[in-house]
């Protein structure tokens, strides 16, 4: 049975992934490691000898990083460089999640492995730059994914469902952007498809893994809404009213060119994570 390293086990994926693996997995919130501490990396790596690592931990403060680029950086490049020093001489497989914002939205169709990445803001950039560090290692594995939610941590699906239990029979409407196009993608499903890819013999290289289908932010909330039974109205607005400080792609979907298992279509992911929020067990 492979021995699994989990970093920023706080985090959705990596708590996905802590539901999904079977035992014989370090969880680095349990240590509270930093991944900016290239020793601290180096000596939890050495002493759990792992045969792969969920490199989950990352800046993901899309905003945050376009106003501290220095930070985010620290985590997603060096950090994962430290990730990377940790296994050299080893034959660990690192899997580092990466993201749709590494691309500029152009394209008009959903982006495939062998497109250019392009990213317009900051973390997209940092992200990147820590998929070049993972590419560059022999047994290195990206997977980029996009718009994740989950019953736990900070995420879209979270954040609208308390918003629109706070005005349910206000007549207060939810105003949400809708042009902007992506994959939402269930970090339940993801991590069970990266643990299936991955005994089917995943090799290295880049993978695209997101929730099939693809929609706006807008449609994502009215689904959110709609499962919830709640009584909201769901008005979409645009990019530019919603004034976010860092720049996003406009249509960001992904899908894939690689023989790799297919994850379910978003809704199903969302309706999963909604009946968990609702009735939590
Ligand atoms: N969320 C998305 O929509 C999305 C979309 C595409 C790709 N991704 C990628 O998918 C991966 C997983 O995302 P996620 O949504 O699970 O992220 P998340 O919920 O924000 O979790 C990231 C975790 O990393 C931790 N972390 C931050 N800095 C750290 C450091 N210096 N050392 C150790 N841990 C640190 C965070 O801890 P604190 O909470 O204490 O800071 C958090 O627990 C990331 O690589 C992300 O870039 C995410």
């Amino acid at each position: 049975m492979p021995r699994w390293f989990v970093t920023g086990a706080g985090g959705q994926l990596a708590s996905a992934f802590a539901h999904v693996l079977e035992d014989q997995v370090f969880l680095s919130n349990e240590e509270a490691l930093d991944i900016r501490d290239a020793e601290a990396v180096r000596t939890a790596v050495h002493a759990f000898a792992p045969d792969c690592i969920l490199h989950c931990a990352a800046y993901t403060n899309v905003d945050g990083a376009e106003a501290n680029e220095d930070a985010a950086e620290a985590v997603n490049v060096l950090g994962t460089r430290n990730v990377l020093q940790a296994v050299r001489g080893t034959h660990t497989t690192v899997v580092y999640f990466s993201t749709d914002y590494v691309f500029d939205g152009a394209k008009g169709a959903p982006y495939v492995e062998s497109d250019l990445p392009r990213p317009l803001n900051a973390y997209g950039r940092t992200k990147l730059a820590g998929e070049q560090e993972v590419l560059g290692w022999a047994h290195g594995i990206v997977i980029r994914t996009s718009w994740l939610f989950s019953e736990t941590g900070h995420n879209f699906v979270k954040t609208i469902l308390a918003a629109a239990r706070d005005r349910a029979g206000t007549g207060e409407p939810l105003r949400v952007v809708d042009d902007q196009v992506g994959c939402p993608t269930y970090a339940g499903h993801l991590a069970a498809t990266v643990d299936e890819a991955l005994s089917l013999g995943l090799g290295p290289g880049l993978y695209h893994m997101a929730g099939s289908g693809y929609c706006s932010w807008c449609e994502l909330a009215r689904e959110v809404v709609q499962l919830a039974g709640l009584d909201v109205e769901v008005e979409p607005i645009t990019t530019a009213e919603a004034g976010r400080p860092a720049p996003r792609p406009l249509f960001s979907a992904l899908d894939t060119e690689r023989p790799i298992p297919r994850l379910p279509h978003w809704a199903e992911g969302v309706a999963e994570a909604v009946d968990k929020l609702i009735s939590p067990a």
